[in-house]
């Protein structure tokens, strides 16, 4: 077939880790999944190799983006390509959206470069751009969005990549989603967490230790179809993260939310802090989306492994 006729589309998911934020920073396992939603990138044929934003935004927004990409550009061989992107994501929530967007464009820039778009080229290359984003990430966001399934993560120590097992699920694993408030960017939240573990490090490191722990033996209930288990340890967790000092009150408060709509687990996701994303684990969370609507909570379900109806 020829290559240039087919559609130039490269899509992004964005995640989310339904256990072991933050101490996936500091080598510890983070089960983390894609969210059917995410960034899409689109191309057309041109002579240079370039991407096109929205005028809306800032001008150092628009420097870093731009930078990033051509960082990506390089690496696949600068294909000639105009690329524009569309995003179903809330940024800065939690949900990956910079991974999302890391990995749409490097999906495209592959197939624009005739280059094979393996999960892990894409991680490698997405990577890069990541790293204009974000500094030194775990790497959980951009691996979680490149391998498109439930994963295990654990970072190789100084890296920003690591290894990702697959976890299977032998259940429809459906999590609610809901966006609470506002909150400080990821590497903020990060930098202060590592100033407290510096000041005592023992108690830190046997909190990280404690969410490692859960988040394989969440793995674990996955496979098993333990779905109650898998709550339980996302409940824990939760706990764990309020300990370190990574909740608060609207974050606290849309948890309970949760619970009492049926969650069988509900956790803050991501880095956490003033606001960003809840999710809860529900065996179907559509009514509780609906009641959540009405009452004018941001929200929505997503399936992130397991089974789905046809
Ligand atoms: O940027 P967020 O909110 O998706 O959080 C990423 C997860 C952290 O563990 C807090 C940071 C990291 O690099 O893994």
């Amino acid at each position: 077939m020829d290559r240039q006729a087919t559609p130039l589309v490269g899509f992004g998911a964005g995640k989310v880790i339904l256990l072991g934020e933050h101490s996936v920073v500091y080598g510890h396992p983070a089960l983390a999944g894609p969210l059917s939603y995410g960034v899409t990138a689109r191309a057309v044929k041109s002579k240079r190799c370039q991407l096109t934003l929205p005028s809306t935004l800032s001008r150092p927004q628009r420097a870093l983006l731009t930078g990033a990409f051509q960082r990506a550009a390089r690496l696949c061989g600068s294909p000639g390509v105009r690329v524009g992107l569309e995003s179903e994501l809330p940024l800065s929530m939690g949900l990956g959206s910079s991974a999302a967007l890391s990995v749409a464009c490097t999906r495209l820039l592959l197939k624009a470069a005739g280059r094979r778009d393996s999960a892990r080229e894409v991680a490698r290359v997405a990577l890069e751009m990541e790293k204009e984003f974000h500094g030194t990430p775990s790497g959980v966001d951009h691996t979680t969005s490149a391998e498109e399934r439930l994963i295990l993560y654990k970072r190789t120590p100084g890296e920003s990549s690591g290894k990702a097992k697959a976890v299977k699920s032998p259940r429809p694993l459906k999590v609610l989603v809901a966006l609470v408030g506002e909150r400080s960017p990821t590497k903020k939240t990060v930098a202060a967490l590592r100033e407290r573990q510096a000041r005592w490090p023992a108690r830190y490191g046997r909190l990280f230790q404690q969410i490692g722990t859960v988040a394989s033996e969440g793995a674990k209930a996955v496979e098993a179809g333990e779905l109650e288990a898998l709550g339980d340890a996302m409940n824990v967790n939760q706990g764990l993260l309020a300990a370190l000092g990574l909740s608060s009150p609207p974050l606290e408060d849309m948890v309970y939310r949760l619970r009492g709509l049926g969650a069988l687990g509900a956790k803050l996701t991501g880095a956490g802090g003033d606001g960003g994303a809840v999710i809860g684990l529900f065996l179907e969370p559509e009514p509780a989306v609906a009641k959540l609507l009405q009452l004018g909570v941001r929200c929505f379900s997503s399936q992130l492994a397991g089974p789905r109806a046809l």
